[in-house]
């Protein structure tokens, strides 16, 4: 079985780190001198390398191009405030991973791998995570079928990667999305709650539509009947409702499970604001928007923490919040960055020293 010291490094030969402005970094467009790989054959995991990052060669066949399968996670790892490197809850991104695997007919991915893989990774490649504000090492595990064969069936052969990203700041501005009435992003009985590529490929033609209407995004409604507040692009959604914090329940299966949107509603626990999980109707939001009682709104994800929302359409309804008058997303916002900057005190240890 892998460990830590058994996991073979090959050394880039020089470091392209030097060439990177730090101060520039656009979200996922720069990666590091490496990347981790394991193979799945013969029903077993090969034990995996870390190799100097660049290109890979598969055949035309190969079943992921055709079929699509695939998962991948999304994680943040940070230079503390003591000057140590530290991934933010990698623990919950490896089950929700392997939730993904599962739902996609693909092999577990052992913690030696993806857990051990991951933080070797960030050593080796530990001078490449940025130290300002906003700023984070972006880590993308993923997984592919290998097989070289047209057919729709599971592949037998997988490849397990992970490569790393500096990045800055995910949203700029405060979004203006809208309530999405005509597409559908995942139905009940589908994979929703996976974090599999498809889902990804089918949101870029409405969120184009949204571009093209001068929108960031879209809020994605219920399958059945375009009532029920879902989720917004690639981050869950948060109301604040008579003070109390409201987000969608995940019982459909049709959300993705965040670990932003759960450090949420634990920090706003620690903070003593109501937190609802429920069934939130479109047109009930409206109604609270009209009466005062709906006061902010905003999108938890990973790579934007927390991103405002300033205009939710809801058909010719415009809800206007003020982005400079949202006391409850700025307060969590500001726990959850004191918690990944190191700089108070990490009560549940979601902090993951990468040493
Ligand atoms: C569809 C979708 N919803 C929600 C999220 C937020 O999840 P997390 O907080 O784990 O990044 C993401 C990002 O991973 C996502 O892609």
């Amino acid at each position: 079985m892998a460990t830590m010291d058994t996991i073979k490094v090959t050394k880039a030969s020089t470091s392209r780190r030097g060439n990177v402005d730090f101060s520039k970094l656009a979200f996922g467009k720069v990666f590091t001198d490496h990347m981790l790989v394991a193979e799945y054959a013969n029903g077993a995991w090969g034990l995996p390398e870390i190799v100097p990052y660049g290109p890979i060669c598969f055949d035309p066949s190969m079943a992921t191009l055709h079929y699509g399968q695939t998962i991948f996670e999304g994680i943040k790892g940070y230079r503390l405030a003591d000057g140590t490197a530290a991934v933010f809850r990698p623990e919950d991104n490896f089950k929700r991973f392997n939730r993904s695997a599962r739902r996609m007919e693909m092999p577990d991915v052992p913690e030696e791998i993806f857990l051990g893989g991951m933080k070797k990774l960030i050593q080796v490649d530990e001078s490449w995570i940025p130290q300002d504000y906003d700023h984070a090492l972006y880590i993308r595990p993923f997984m592919f079928a290998t097989d070289e064969v047209i057919g729709v069936s599971p592949s037998t052969t997988y490849k397990f990667m992970i490569i790393l990203s500096p990045v800055g700041p995910y949203y700029a501005a405060p979004m203006r999305i809208y309530v999405e009435e005509h597409f559908v992003r995942a139905a009940p009985g589908g994979v929703g709650y996976a974090k599999t590529a498809g889902n990804y490929a089918a949101s870029l033609h409405p969120a184009a539509v949204a571009r093209a209407r001068g929108y960031d995004q879209i809020l994605w409604t219920d399958a059945n009947e375009h009532r029920y507040v879902q989720e917004c692009g690639t981050m869950n959604v948060f109301f604040v409702l008579d003070g109390k914090l409201i987000t969608p329940g995940l019982e459909s299966g049709t959300i993705l499970e965040g670990v932003t949107r759960d450090s949420v509603i634990k920090v706003a626990g620690d903070l003593g604001i109501a937190v609802e999980e429920l069934e939130i109707a479109v047109d009930e939001l409206s109604d609270m928007y009209n009466t005062g009682r709906l006061t902010e709104a905003f999108g938890a994800g990973t790579a934007a923490t927390i991103a405002k929302i300033a205009e939710l359409r809801n058909r010719e309804q415009v809800m206007a919040f003020d982005p400079e008058n949202a006391p409850v997303a700025d307060r969590i916002k500001q726990i959850l960055t004191e918690i990944r900057d190191g700089k108070t005190v990490d009560l549940r240890g979601w902090m993951v020293p990468v040493a």
